[in-house]
């Protein structure tokens, strides 16, 4: 798959509509994503869409109608997932993964996690069947508290060891926010047994972020499959699911090998069948790799200036619509066009891309680019996660990016 979901032209017309950037989404894409990982994956393994990658309603639709679980970190996520699960009706004849199989209603269909969660939230998430992950003790109370018939809750482990280093936003076995720590389960099941209305049925482990390498997420998933055997015959725990989180990686330059689903999969299949002692569902979520390839954004040079031999180009929008290149160092794959859509033939060069704000930070890269004059654009692929509602939006109060859907 290209870098750019959506082409130079159409972004061209696009831009043409009204002024401002953008981000626009194919649809296509998005259901191409879903149905090459669904169809990679053994049957007990159920998707979930992670909704921090991208909450775009039209998104969670196209994924609602293809049989996506949805998991969610606030009550805002859980709010429109529930209205896109409401409204899809699964397509006949489209594989749906176990989550499509689901039970009755969205409640199979719908996960709560994350470090931070209020007591309003939980007893929303309840009422609208969700599961939670609780992440402390404090989570199995609220769920004690508010549910009024027996829950099944998953418990956040944070792991002791086995698990290698991630990025820096996630991973590692270091101090943690989040999930109880494995050393501590112990104490946080002796305390869960007064919890008369809490069933701890699954776990749920998250130690991974933008991994491209098959191999090394199977060994994490090894590790947390081996850390819930342990847990289930120490504290004899009857579980049915194991939530293996997101972390699926993506190549955001033209060097970088994409993750191989496809032998991600098979290690899945063939871990399922090693823990033969767990018959219940494996859980993935993803929220990068499905989303990060439906989107692009396009902004317009607004000036191209020299200082001390750099070239500066700077952009109509920047980490107020975009702040990933600078949370990683790494910029979003990119190209130019001119405003009719065509393309601009001259050499690419070196260029610092920067937005409009008075800092120092809105950086969007040092990337190659063609000669370029204001009123050209500069398009970033990839750009369907982690884009429009991680960025500092209100900063400096410039209009916020619209949102665009093209089959
Ligand atoms: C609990 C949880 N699940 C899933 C995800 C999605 O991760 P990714 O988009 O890297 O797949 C995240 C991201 O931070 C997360 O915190």
């Amino acid at each position: 798959m290209s870098f750019f979901a959506v082409s130079d032209q159409t972004l061209a017309d696009l831009a043409a509509r009204a002024p401002g950037p953008f981000f626009a989404y194919s649809r296509s894409a998005a259901r191409e994503r879903w149905d090459r990982l669904a169809a990679v994956l053994p049957p007990r393994v159920r998707l979930a869409y992670a909704v921090k990658a991208n909450p775009n309603p039209g998104l969670l639709a196209t994924f609602a109608r293809k049989g996506a679980a949805f998991d969610c970190a606030s009550g805002g996520e859980l709010d429109r997932a529930a209205r896109a699960l409401a409204k899809a009706r699964p397509l006949a004849g489209t594989r749906t993964t176990a989550a499509g199989r689901g039970g009755p209603g969205p409640g199979n269909l719908l996960f709560y996690g994350g470090p931070g969660k209020r007591a309003e939230e939980i007893r929303r998430a309840l009422r609208l069947g969700a599961r939670i992950h609780a992440e402390s003790v404090e989570d199995l109370a609220l769920v004690d508290r508010f549910s009024r018939k027996p829950a099944a809750v998953n418990l956040r482990v944070h792991p002791a060891s086995g698990i290698e280093e991630g990025s820096r936003i996630i991973g590692g076995t270091g101090p943690s926010a989040f999930g109880v720590d494995e050393e501590n389960l112990a104490r946080v099941l002796h305390v869960a047994k007064r919890f008369t209305r809490v069933r701890i049925e699954g776990i749920h482990v998250f130690a991974a972020s933008n991994e491209r390498d098959a191999d090394k997420l199977a060994r994490t998933y090894d590790t947390v499959l081996g850390l819930s055997r342990k847990a289930a015959e120490a504290f004899g725990l009857d579980l049915r699911q194991i939530d293996l989180g997101g972390g699926l990686g993506l190549a955001y330059s033209p060097g970088e090998e994409e993750l191989d689903v496809e032998a991600l999969g098979r290690s899945l299949g063939s871990l399922l069948e090693r823990h033969d002692w767990f018959r219940g569902e494996l859980v993935l979520e993803p929220g990068r790799w499905l989303a990060g390839p439906c989107g692009v954004y396009a902004a317009r040079v607004v000036r191209v200036k020299e200082s001390r031999g750099v070239r500066f180009v700077i952009l109509e929008g920047g980490i107020n619509h975009l702040l990933r290149p600078l949370l990683t160092g790494q910029p979003f794959p990119v190209r130019a066009f001119r405003a009719d859509g065509s393309s601009i033939e001259e050499e690419a060069g070196p260029a610092v891309l920067t937005g409009p704000l008075c800092t120092s930070l809105d950086r969007l890269g040092d990337v190659l680019l063609p000669g370029l004059d204001s009123g050209d654009f500069v398009a970033f692929g990839r750009t369907g996660a982690y884009g429009f509602t991680e960025a500092m939006s209100r900063f400096l109060c410039h209009p916020l990016p619209r949102e665009y859907w093209i089959p």
